[in-house]
């Protein structure tokens, strides 16, 4: 069977996730939904628009398109940048039939999301996704944001796109420490959903680690289609989607306490992870040898299982803040064996700290 080239998310509103596509053929690709001279803005930070912003406008001559770029940093992630692109998309004429495409990674996807979501009460929006985290992770399921001094991506909003445009060939300029974040993302989906994925990571792995064309692109590929089938699924995250937080609640407290520095995402997320796998293991969900693999798949990408410098109670703390407790319960998801996982509400504190010595050196 031929390699789909294409990802359907079923949802209120549906919209494809192209494959392996061109940045310039895109703008051909809108013709059937964009009239010529529709106003676009692509927003963008700058060393992507110098690496991509031309190889994609060539394909829109047909349209008014117009570039914003703003500077490299999470922190930019906010209403003070949401009011400048605002003021931005006003200068370019961008009217309620304007499109507005979000060049980059997750910062990129993010605030261009939620200023497509909040202009004029909504315009079409486009993710062109150029970080591996973005490919697999953030351009998918239609969560944007922005973050505020009293919590990431506090403010925010569901508003999909019409379409994901992955061009596999603009993750050639990122650099490895990117690439880790998006793999932690990687082996999470493996974890949590997909068994198939996961011995397919253990046996490519180093084909993976050498970016070798069409092992590269078959993990991305399945990546997708795991949090794809997931967000189909539950597209306001009511239940399943909450899967996806597999290593994250561990992961957030950690990059909380240590305010964001010295610690990649995908660090987190990967210590995290191998957090979840120890109650898991306790509580006599998973297997040792399960968890084994599990560690060993985050070692040969380079991710961490131990950190230090952080302490247990704090992290606790942390941990009770975390927005997507419910009913004041801790939501921690475990991995019940490679390839499914669960929510736990009754993860007691004796054992979130017990998990939490483990991981901390
Ligand atoms: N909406 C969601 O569902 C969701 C999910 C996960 C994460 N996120 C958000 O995503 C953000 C993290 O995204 P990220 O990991 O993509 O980081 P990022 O957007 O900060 O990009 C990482 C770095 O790579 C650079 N870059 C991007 N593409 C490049 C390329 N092709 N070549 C060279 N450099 C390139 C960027 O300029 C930046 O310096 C966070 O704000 C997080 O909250 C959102």
């Amino acid at each position: 069977m031929a390699t789909p080239k294409k990802i359907e998310v079923i949802a209120a509103h549906p919209y494809p996730i192209w494959l392996d596509v061109g940045l310039e053929d895109l703008g051909q690709h809108l013709e059937s939904v964009l009239r010529p001279g529709t106003s676009v803005l692509v927003v963008s930070q700058p060393q992507i628009a110098e690496l991509y912003y031309q190889r994609l406008a060539d394909g829109f001559k047909a349209y008014s398109i117009h570039l914003a770029v703003f500077p490299n940093r999470e922190e930019e992630k906010s209403l003070a940048r949401l009011q400048e692109l605002t003021a931005e998309a006003v200068a370019a004429g961008l009217d309620r039939d304007g499109l507005i495409v979000a060049l980059g990674g997750g910062v990129v996807g993010d605030l261009a999301g939620f200023l497509a979501a909040t202009y004029m009460r909504g315009v079409r929006f486009l993710q062109v996704p150029t970080t591996l985290l973005a490919q697999v992770d953030s351009s998918i399921g239609g969560k944007v944001a922005v973050n505020h001094p009293a919590g990431k991506n506090l403010l925010g909003a569901f508003y999909p796109p019409i379409a994901v445009w992955t061009d596999f060939t603009t993750l050639d300029t990122l650099p490895w420490e990117e690439i880790q974040n998006g793999l932690a993302e990687t082996v999470k989906h493996a974890v949590l959903g997909d068994v198939g994925l996961f011995e397919f990571l253990e046996e490519h792995a180093e084909g993976i680690k050498g970016r070798e064309g069409g092992i590269w692109r078959e993990m991305i590929r399945r990546s997708i289609a795991v949090k794809v089938r997931i967000v189909s699924e539950d597209e306001k995250e009511k239940g399943q989607r909450a899967l996806l937080n597999l290593g994250h609640s561990f992961g957030h407290a950690l990059e909380s306490v240590l305010g964001y520095t010295g610690i990649t995402h995908g660090q987190g997320v990967s210590i995290g992870t191998v957090a979840a796998c120890h109650i898991a293991q306790r509580k006599g969900y998973l297997k040792n040898q399960e968890m084994q693999r599990i560690q060993n798949m985050l070692q040969v990408f380079g991710l961490p299982a131990h950190i230090s410098g952080a302490d247990s109670e704090e992290l606790l703390l942390k941990m009770q803040a975390d927005k997507k407790n419910k009913e004041g319960k801790k939501v921690i998801i475990l991995p019940v064996n490679i390839g499914r996982a669960a929510e736990s509400r009754d993860c007691s504190d004796d054992e979130l700290r017990e998990a939490w010595q483990e991981v901390l050196v």
